[in-house]
């Protein structure tokens, strides 16, 4: 058995003596977006320093808690604070959460960020459903022997971002009367804001918004056949776009600005999805 096949069992079985996270809905919240859990009915905590082989976050706004609980009786479990490439994680790190998720046996899994937008028709508090993605990001979690317990050595990415939940996202928003946009979301490794440079080229290859988390997990829970969809907050307009200089706390105050909006949505595809 692999050592990173073995390492999530140990996470996982610590985890599943406090939880049934079977059938659950997996939420990973982005940056500025961790408001939600202070929304889960029951709610069991658990920390991720107490998580063998979980290592501890460090960005400002980014908690370290597993939140395990009910949204209208749907179970879920949510990640409050996520692991980033650019802390100086391995890409087996930064998706050993998603990997866990799968091993405790969640039906499906909503990831979600702060991102920057490359669409110019974007504002700062558009939500973004993640169709596609580029990764962009110089590695690859699945980079080094397979893990032929979760997954094909060569797996497809055609239908990476799962199509019925997706759908589902379009429909609950337009029933809230949320305009949820779509794009490609491209990952970069930063942690620097990109180059407006960088950002022309993101916008010539086809990218929507831009951020520096995401696309690991995407690819893992593809891997292991996790369903998966994505939502993008857009904070900012990227880098070059307004010529305005970026900054962590817009990022955060934008993400506080559309943070009403996010949850109702996020519930809601919960409640239809579980
Ligand atoms: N770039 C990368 N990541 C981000 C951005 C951005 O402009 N905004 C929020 N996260």
């Amino acid at each position: 058995m692999s050592e990173i096949y073995n390492q999530c069992l140990a996470s996982a079985n610590y985890i599943k003596n406090i939880i049934d996270a079977e059938g659950a809905i997996g939420i990973v919240l982005g940056s500025g977006l961790g408001e939600l859990a202070n929304e889960i009915e029951n709610p069991t905590i658990i920390n991720y320093a107490d998580i063998p082989n979980f290592p501890t976050t460090t960005v400002a706004g980014h908690d370290g808690k597993l939140i395990f609980g009910t949204i209208n009786q749907t179970k879920v479990l949510c990640m409050k604070g996520r692991f980033h490439y650019y802390e100086g994680h391995t890409m087996n790190t930064v998706v050993l959460p998603v990997r866990v998720m799968k091993v405790l046996g969640i039906k499906a899994l909503i990831l979600t960020n702060a991102a920057g937008g490359v669409n110019r028709t974007f504002k700062p508090g558009t939500l973004m459903l993640i169709d596609d993605f580029i990764n962009f990001m110089g590695d690859n979690p699945l980079v080094g022997q397979n893990i032929d317990e979760f997954g094909p050595r060569f797996p497809d990415m055609t239908y990476a971002i799962n199509k019925d939940y997706s759908m589902v996202a379009k429909e609950v928003a337009s029933d809230l009367g949320i305009d949820l946009r779509n794009g490609v979301y491209m990952g970069f490794k930063g942690p620097n804001y990109e180059s407006p440079a960088e950002i022309h080229m993101a916008e010539v290859v086809g990218a929507s918004a831009v951020g520096m988390s995401t696309v690991p997990e995407i690819i893992a829970a593809r891997h292991c056949d996790l369903p998966v969809i994505g939502i993008s907050c857009i904070t900012n307009l990227a880098a070059g776009i307004t010529g305005e200089a970026l900054s962590h706390e817009e990022v955060q105050e934008a993400a506080d600005m559309v943070k009403e909006d996010f949850k109702k949505l996020v519930k809601a595809i919960v409640n239809r999805i579980g």
